[in-house]
């Protein structure tokens, strides 16, 4: 199964895709800690990321594909994964497309974390006390959430035409949230299973 996960910051995207990963064995990839993983040790890639991470700006698609492509696409790509923060942009989800269907390798599911504006910044600032992730500060979080709304909304017309949107409300605990999500993936991958055996 490939699943992408969308939503704004602090909806949920790592914390709900980790549990998806490990409950449908999975890989989870996160272009938000690959990037942080760059930016750590110093590469050219992080270099030329950090300003835009720490502005709450995305990082150009080129730099974005490059990184990427190979792992999620070709012949020693992951078979299966759970996106967290890649595509998006339009553009990055239309390269995947076009790149990943010459192989077959397309998204089986694109779950979508609705919520509140509010409730992200709580969840941020409060997130901001116990890790010290750069971007975690008023300012940037509010930047991040224009960003998302402005660059990574228009996905979601994008990816219900291709009958694959579910959006999940990410609004309670973290369990409730997963229960939500996995009543959805669970018929996902029965389909997979039945396709696959027929
Ligand atoms: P990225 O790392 O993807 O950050 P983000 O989208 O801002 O999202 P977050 O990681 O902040 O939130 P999340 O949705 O994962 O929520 P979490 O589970 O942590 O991207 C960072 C930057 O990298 C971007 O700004 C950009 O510069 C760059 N970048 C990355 N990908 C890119 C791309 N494809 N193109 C261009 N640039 C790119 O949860 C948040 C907090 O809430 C946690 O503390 C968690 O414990 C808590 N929480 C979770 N669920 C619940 C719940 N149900 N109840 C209470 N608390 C909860
Ligand atoms: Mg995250």
């Amino acid at each position: 199964m490939r699943v992408l996960m969308l939503g704004a910051p602090g909806s949920g995207k790592g914390t709900q895709g980790k549990r998806i990963a490990d409950r449908y064995h999975l890989s989870h990839v996160s272009t938000g800690d690959l990037l942080r993983q760059h930016v750590a040790e110093g590469t050219a890639l992080g270099k030329q990321a950090k300003s835009y991470m720490d502005s709450g700006d995305l990082v150009p698609d080129d730099l974005i594909l490059s990184m990427i492509m190979d792992r999620i696409t070709g012949p020693n790509a992951l078979r299966s994964y759970v996106l967290d923060g890649f595509p998006r942009t339009l553009p990055q989800a239309k390269s995947a497309y076009e790149i990943g269907s010459q192989t077959g390798q397309i998204l089986d599911a694109v779950v979508c974390l609705d919520i509140p504006h509010d409730e992200l910044i709580d969840r941020l600032q409060s997130r901001a006390q116990e890790e010290s992730r750069a971007d975690d500060t008023q300012d940037v979080i509010r930047h991040r959430i224009e960003v998302y709304e402005e660059k990574t909304l228009p996905l979601l017309d994008y990816y219900d035409s291709r009958g694959i949107l579910h959006r999940i409300d990410a609004v309670g605990t973290i369990d409730e949230v997963s229960d939500r999500i996995f009543a959805e993936l669970d018929e996902i991958q029965k389909g997979l299973e039945s396709a696959a055996t027929a």
